[in-house]
């Protein structure tokens, strides 16, 4: 569903180039889970937001589904990525001053949807993450691991195909990590999901059925 050809990422550091990504090859079958590891610098992070078009790479192709997505116009991105790809960052992104519930529906209210579509796929997504009781709490009256659950159910809120993961466990305690750990792989078998996740956690990263390792730019 998903394949990166030769992507390069190149920053230019006032005189000196900067190599981040330097050929990364990538291809991603529909449903598959993949873990990548690599050291701090790797480049991780750069290639997760190019393979979901929130950057650009310098050179190479994004093909999703067949089509080039970096072909796509500015519009056409934006909708394509609101409507196929989650994101789940390692700092969650939630709006503090919009609560649980408005947080959540974000992807659906800028879709368009009507307010009983909203109310009706919020509650599915609320119950799927044990947090019922905690719509109306504002971010700053929620646990970390209830916040990242929030953020985990506002990606999946439009049922992308693919969601990418940057250290989604990053901030946890370990009891929290497990269940988001969990929380994502349940995504990917009951919804047919397909999961890249980043990650430091290597007993994280050895749960996948396919495991990638970057180092300086390259698979390892
Ligand atoms: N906007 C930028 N301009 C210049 N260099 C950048 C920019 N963004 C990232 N880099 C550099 O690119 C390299 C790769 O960064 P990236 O964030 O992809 O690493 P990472 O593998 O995700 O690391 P970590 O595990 O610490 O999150 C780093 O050396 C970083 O300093
Ligand atoms: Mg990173």
């Amino acid at each position: 569903m998903l394949e990166a050809q030769s992507i390069r990422k190149v920053y230019q550091q006032g005189a000196s180039p900067l190599e981040v990504l330097k050929g990364i090859d990538l291809t991603v079958q529909k449903g598959e889970a993949l873990s990548i590891v690599g050291s701090s610098g790797a480049g991780k992070s750069t290639l997760l937001h190019i393979l979901g078009t929130l950057d650009t790479p310098t050179s190479g192709h994004v093909i999703y589904e067949g089509k080039k997505v970096f072909d796509l116009n500015d519009h056409e991105l934006a909708r394509f990525r609101n409507n196929n790809i989650g994101f789940v960052f390692q700092f969650h992104h939630l709006m503090n001053e919009f609560s649980a519930y408005d947080n959540l529906i974000l992807p659906g209210r800028l879709a368009g949807w009507s307010g009983k579509d909203l109310r009706v796929r919020a509650d599915e997504l609320f119950a799927f993450m044990g947090l019922s009781d905690r719509k109306k709490h504002f971010p700053s009256e929620l646990s970390g691991g209830e916040q990242q659950r929030v953020a985990i159910a506002r990606a999946v809120f439009l049922n992308p195909s693919l969601v990418l993961a940057d250290e989604p466990t990053g901030n946890l305690d370990s009891e929290n990590s497990l269940k988001i750990q969990q929380l994502l792989f349940d995504l990917q078998k009951e919804w047919n999901v397909t999961l890249v996740v980043v990650t430091h956690d290597l007993g994280f990263a050895e749960k996948f059925p396919r495991q990638l390792k970057m180092a300086n730019g390259l698979w390892a």
